[in-house]
């Protein structure tokens, strides 16, 4: 089995999880679970971001001493994933031993490479971003992500010497195409490394809520490198070389595209640093807007995405997170959006099709299943959404990829209404056309799986069939003419009652 280890960022604790954070989030675990139908050895990682400056300060207006505040806040994340369905191997938080132990023999092994240096910087500093900007960053005097005002900071601290690593991040990238999607991105970040690169502080003296440096341990870890690290540090560098020999170097980092320039340059450079292999992929999402602008806690439009799940349910709400914009792209939400492709794509298309069939089914098949014609027209159109669905998900587009598998859906429908089951006598032609049904929606079943991992499931009971879709394998389960026949098929309340806005 190939490894396939997925990351999703390590969010911050300075606030319970928003939608954009669900974003991402559901993005992994969609590439997980697709990647495990493909059988892959799938290691899906999430966690918290709980050092720094901005920890710290939330936790002072909190009154609570940081550790505290961060206890508090953490499971809130894990929570939300549970609630989300989110199927992650391991969740780390960067307050754990394990990830210190890591973050040490980082720093250590940069030391030593010569590629860590005391100096003294002044400069431009967002909280917000725990990132430094220079004068042309700055949007008047504002951070151009926050447009808050940024701080003037003087200090000794130690720096990465980044701009060490141009001409070998360029080559790695030069060798590695395709390591950045959607494509486009890589640009930007070849780009940005031709301007020149700056060396980055690693340290603050100013600060305790940190990792201290193992060669001085008056200053602690700038909370960006310590954060970088959580992708080594939980599966075992520090502390288990078999498990980090196993999982290293990532399959895809799932990231926002307000954080390229840490994980697409810093990251690497870091690694390369300490002899370690950069990561093999970064997957880049753009924003989920309200109202046009960066959901955010310091814009005040922060959306809870689990009083949406009461609304849509899990997987109506999953499902138009992954459907509704394409991956890369900024999306905007609206709580009419949402309605309007819950009730086209679930309550008339997949809803209606799963009513029908269990519907005729029962009424004129005797309730049980029957078999699918080896050369019905509605083959080629299964065949091809497998095909199309596999492209897209391999390049990390999943609406495209359950646009496909809709088109599966819509074939279904159409096939039943040239057909007309429900009005013809029962008999072999019935039979065929209702078997052609069940087999195009257990194909369905396991491609749209990814997304809604619970309805899939559901339906698959629903057809009679044993086991679920999430243990079938692509591409032997999704061949045309597997529905066995004889198998017990119940209708069941609505998958997806209709919502109004
Ligand atoms: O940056 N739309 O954490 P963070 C889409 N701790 N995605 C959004 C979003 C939005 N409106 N808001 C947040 C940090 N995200 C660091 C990361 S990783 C080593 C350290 C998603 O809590 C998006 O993926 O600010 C973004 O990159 C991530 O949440 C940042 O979350
Ligand atoms: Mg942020």
């Amino acid at each position: 089995m190939a490894p396939y280890y997925i990351t999703t960022p390590i969010y911050y604790v300075n606030a319970r999880p928003h939608l954009g954070h669900a974003y991402s989030t559901i993005v992994a675990d969609s590439l997980a679970r697709w990647h495990r139908l493909l059988g892959d050895d799938v290691h899906f990682l999430t966690g918290t971001d709980e050092h720094g400056l901005k920890i710290q300060q939330a936790a002072d207006a909190a009154g609570k001493t940081p550790q505290q505040f961060t206890d508090e806040i953490a499971p809130m994340f894990a929570e939300a994933w549970r609630r989300l369905d989110i199927s992650h191997d391991d969740f780390i938080r960067t307050t754990e031993a394990r990830h210190r132990a890591g973050v040490e023999k980082l720093l250590q092994a940069c030391w030593d490479a010569g590629d860590i240096e005391l100096d003294t910087y002044r400069g431009l500093y967002c909280v917000a971003c725990e990132a430094y900007y220079t004068e042309d960053d700055l949007d008047g005097r504002d951070c151009p992500i926050h447009k808050r005002p940024v701080e003037q900071v003087e200090e000794e601290n130690y720096f990465f010497r980044l701009s060490r690593f141009e001409d070998r991040l360029l080559d790695w990238y030069a060798r590695h195409p395709g390591a950045v999607v959607p494509e486009h991105r890589v640009n930007e970040v070849t780009g940005f490394i031709k301007q020149g690169l700056q060396d980055f502080s690693v340290s603050r003296k100013s600060l305790t809520w940190g990792i201290p440096l193992p060669f001085d341990s008056s200053h602690v870890a700038y909370v960006w490198f310590d954060a970088l690290a959580n992708y080594i540090t939980a599966i075992g560098y520090g502390t288990d070389e078999s498990g980090f020999a196993t999982w290293w170097p990532a399959q895809h980092h799932v990231i926002g595209k307000d954080i390229v320039r840490f994980h697409n340059v810093y990251w690497p450079a870091m690694l390369m640093s300490a002899g370690i292999e950069p990561p093999q992929g970064w997957a880049v999402g753009g924003w989920l807007l309200v109202g046009g602008e960066k959901m955010s806690k310091t814009s005040g439009n922060v959306v809870n995405p689990l009083e949406l799940i009461d609304d849509f349910g899990v997987d109506g709400f999953r499902y138009y997170v992954l459907a509704e914009t394409p991956y890369g792209n900024d999306g905007d939400f609206t709580y009419e959006g949402l309605v309007s492709r819950y009730n086209s794509d679930l309550a008339n298309n997949l809803g209606n099709l799963a009513a029908r069939v269990a519907t005729v089914v029962g009424k004129k098949c005797g309730g049980l299943g029957t078999a699918p014609d080896p050369q019905s027209a509605l083959a080629a159109h299964a065949a091809e959404a497998v095909a199309e669905a596999s492209r897209h998900w391999d390049k990390v587009q999943p609406s495209r990829a359950l646009e496909a598998t809709w088109q599966l859906i819509r074939a279904t429908n159409a096939h039943l209404e040239t057909h007309e089951p429900w009005r013809a006598e029962p008999g072999p032609e019935v039979d065929r056309v209702m078997g052609d049904a069940l087999d195009a929606l257990r194909i369905v079943t396991i491609l749209a799986t990814p997304a809604m991992p619970a309805t899939c499931r559901e339906i698959w009971r629903r057809i009679g069939l044993e086991g679920s879709p999430d243990q079938c394998r692509i591409p032997v389960d999704v061949r045309w003419g597997l529905y066995p026949a004889g198998r017990t098929v119940v209708k069941g309340d609505p998958l997806f009652p209709r919502r109004t806005a």
